[in-house]
């Protein structure tokens, strides 16, 4: 039987006091709504309704892909409104309602309680709470079968006692669910549309409430503000250092490392404090990435060692190559194997052969250097005229002086050398000596100034 998803998120979410929707508030760089649609979608539902009101046009931009429907609800008048907006979309027999603002729950959760849904069954997912203040409760008869769901503004004190909460999570047929919608009244505390209300017309009806609870609390926490959209961020990251300590990394802490994306690991990888992952990284086996780097959208290859303070994007790195300390490597670069970076180079768009050195405060961009070249500490290429940008090519064991610069489009040839100091205007021949610099001239008249 076909499944289709119903995401609430509609609500302003005020205590997060920003101009951005709540559900547009990330967890790991990824918006929670985002989290939300991608465990909603390995379900492989035929389609994800999701309900928007404030800041329609800002969720809407986000998300455009085939299988998301948007319904707008103007007016927010209470969560069996906002499923009431989007029921006549719904053309499957089953439907999971689920919440913009609860952006860990996970996949495996949702499976065992669509599995609830049988004929005079529904699915309905609980959590016992130390402190339930603010969640409706679960209303329970002595046989230990809910009967309803009480918001905790219409809550009796004795009701109030109750620790069984309701996530708000649901899993249901399509058209009993169409009825019980018709039938909600406002008639309450809050002057709510409650969609909680169709739990007392569904045991009215003969129905049984078939609950199941999260792994964790977690699981089911909304983001109200940003104090808890931190508490979520570190509880997701700790989880995300766990699965990957299990695959064979070692975290040196596993509370400070952050993941916003995704990662590819091999074994023995060694991963000292506060490295931020992003986009899509690749690591392979015995990687060492040293304290404070962020690496975004790179493959490092077996062997590659980052020290400390580097940052790298769109790069690859092969086979035992090195980077750092403080070596900032831009899109486009790629370090073949056993190349070696030092401390304060960058690159940018750069090709470095094998073998080949960049020791020290250099910048080299749009430039290919060969194999078992040197380049020499404070050798900068002049790669853009202003307006323009070219190329710096470099044979095999090419060794560049120190403090040289190269201004594009500049080849020199295998085996060149150049002097140190220079300013490399023309191409160099393979195997010869390039000075590009004044020559040294000594004045021995020379007097030196005076005090006034
Ligand atoms: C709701 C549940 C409560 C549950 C709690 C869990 C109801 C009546 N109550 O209460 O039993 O314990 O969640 O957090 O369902 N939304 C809309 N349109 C609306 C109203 C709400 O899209 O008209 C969205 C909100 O953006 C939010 C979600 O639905 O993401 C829940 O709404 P909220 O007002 O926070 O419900 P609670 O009062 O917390
Ligand atoms: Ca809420």
């Amino acid at each position: 039987m076909s499944l289709e998803v119903i995401i609430l998120a509609a609500g302003k979410g005020t205590r997060m006091c920003s101009t951005l929707p709540k559900v547009l508030h990330k967890i790991a760089s990824k918006t929670m709504l985002g989290h939300v649609i991608d465990s909603a979608r390995r379900l492989k539902p035929q389609k994800i309704h999701v309900v928007i009101g404030h800041g329609a046009e800002q969720v809407k931009e986000l998300f455009t892909a085939d299988d998301i429907h948007f319904v707008l609800q103007e007016q927010q008048l209470g969560t069996g409104h906002a499923v009431a907006a989007a029921i006549p979309f719904v053309e499957s027999e089953k439907v999971l309602i689920l919440y913009g603002d609860v952006p860990l729950i996970e996949t495996n959760t949702l499976e065992s309680l669509i599995k609830f849904i049988q004929p005079l069954f529904l699915g309905l997912l609980t959590v016992n709470l130390a402190n339930p203040t603010g969640y409706g409760r679960i209303i329970r008869n002595e046989q230990g079968s809910v009967i309803a769901i009480v918001e905790q503004k219409d809550a009796t004190e004795q009701q109030k006692q109750i620790k069984e909460g309701n996530t708000g999570i649901l899993a249901l047929s399509t058209e009993p669910l169409k009825k019980w919608l018709a039938k909600l009244s406002n008639q309450n505390a809050q002057g709510e549309y409650y969609l909680t209300d169709i739990i007392a017309m569904a045991v009215n009806d003969g129905f049984t409430i078939a609950t199941t609870q999260p792994e964790t609390e977690m699981e089911v926490q909304g983001a109200n503000d940003r104090v808890q959209l931190a508490q979520l961020e570190r509880y997701y990251q700790l989880k995300l250092a766990q699965i990957l300590m299990k695959k064979g990394v070692t975290l040196l802490d596993p509370s400070r490392f952050d993941l916003r994306g995704e990662v590819e690991v091999g074994s023995d990888i060694e991963i000292d404090i506060n490295v931020i992952l992003e986009g899509k990284v690749v690591i392979e086996d015995g990687v060492t990435i040293g304290a404070n780097c962020i690496i975004k959208n790179t493959t490092l290859k077996e062997g590659v060692i980052v020290k400390p303070n580097s940052h790298i994007e769109g790069a690859i790195l092969e086979e035992e190559s090195d980077a750092g300390p403080f070596a900032r490597i831009r899109p486009g670069t790629i370090l073949h194997r056993k190349a070696h970076v030092g401390n304060f180079v960058e690159l940018k768009n750069t090709s470095l052969g094998e073998y080949s050195k960049v020791g020290h405060l250099t910048y080299l961009g749009d430039t290919e250097v060969g194999s078992y070249c040197n380049i020499g500490a404070g050798t900068i290429t002049c790669n853009y005229d202003g307006v323009n940008k070219y190329k710096t090519v470099l044979g095999d064991e090419v060794f560049i002086g120190s403090n040289n610069s190269l201004v594009a489009p500049v080849v020199i040839g295998d085996a060149a050398t150049t002097a140190a100091g220079s300013t490399i205007t023309k191409d160099v021949a393979p195997n010869s000596l390039a000075i590009g610099r004044a020559r040294q001239i000594q004045k021995d008249d020379w007097q030196k100034p005076k005090k006034n």
